[in-house]
């Protein structure tokens, strides 16, 4: 379906953090010896997967499993937000850690994130991680997904690797759209933090302090909504649009030719376009915040 509409899916499983739902079902993936329950809440957790070789071999039958299922070139492995509490406190990592003669946690991530990407890279694929995995060394074919703002973006295109632009506080579209928030808009995230369209028609994905040949390293930008409030695909779609078509553009258009008013007069007749097809999108796009 995606295919025919020239879509790539690129699915993420998101390793060695963000894994305590697969702990609740295989705790021996863990590093403590315990149980583990599926959190009920969103957020950062502790428990993160143990680097033993029982659990690259479960990873690699999931990511053998992925592959079959999505032919596109990437892979995303995550790599964001992995607390290192449980690998500090465990004497398996420990040893590991001297026995690979590595610095520390960090680059104990590093030897995590590399070992996968030999497996998918030996299939013909090729990964993409959070930022945070440039914190014990780039796995040597990664593309970086730049979230936490843009230094970790401009790192990697300097190191001549690809980048993704995602910088949480222009392109994550599940903060609110307007300055009255909570106020006015159904709960969303970042309490007194929004995202209103201008900000996102003004980003510009390829920041100034690059090189040219540095920047051919910037693929482009992306829009990402995490759902964590997002209760209905009405919700979904009144985030996305049109800030979606925002981000289209400011991915097109070099900067000297962009114009915001402009394309907001264009977005009126859009927006009809939207309707035929049944997309609901945000009204804000009339405000001039
Ligand atoms: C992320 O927002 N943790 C990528």
């Amino acid at each position: 379906y995606a295919r025919q509409r020239f879509i790539t899916i690129i699915p993420e499983i998101d390793i060695p953090g963000h894994s305590q739902a697969l702990l609740a079902a295989y705790p021996q993936l863990g590093c403590i010896d315990s149980s583990y329950q599926v959190s009920r809440q969103w957020g950062v957790h502790k428990d993160i997967l143990c680097p033993k070789e029982e659990t690259f071999a479960f990873l690699e039958d999931v990511f053998t499993e992925l592959m079959d299922i999505f032919p596109g070139k990437y892979i995303h492995i995550g790599g964001d937000e992995v607390p290192k509490d449980r690998w500090k406190a465990s004497p398996f990592c420990q040893a590991l850690i001297k026995k690979l003669g590595l610095k520390d946690e960090h680059e104990l991530q590093s030897y995590f994130i590399r070992r996968i990407e030999k497996f998918l890279n030996s299939k013909g694929r090729a990964i993409i991680g959070w930022d945070e995995i440039l914190e014990g060394g780039i796995a040597p074919n990664a593309t970086i997904m730049s979230w936490h703002g843009e230094n970790g973006g401009i790192a990697a295109a300097k190191e001549k690797h690809p980048v993704i632009m995602t910088p949480s506080a222009f392109l994550y579209f599940n903060f609110y759209q307007t300055k009255q928030g909570k106020a006015a808009e159904p709960l969303s995230n970042g309490n007194n933090f929004y995202i209103p369209l201008q900000k996102i028609y003004d980003y510009n994905p390829i920041p100034s302090v690059l090189t040219p040949d540095e920047s051919k390293y910037i693929l482009g930008p992306q829009g990402c909504l995490w759902t964590e409030y997002v209760a209905s695909e009405e919700r979904a779609e009144n985030l996305t649009f049109p800030r979606v078509c925002a981000l289209a553009e400011a991915a097109w258009t070099s900067l000297p030719k962009k114009n915001y008013t402009d394309f907001v007069n264009r977005l009126n007749s859009n927006v009809e376009h939207l309707r035929r097809m049944n997309i609901r999108f945000s009204e804000y796009y009339r405000l001039t915040n």
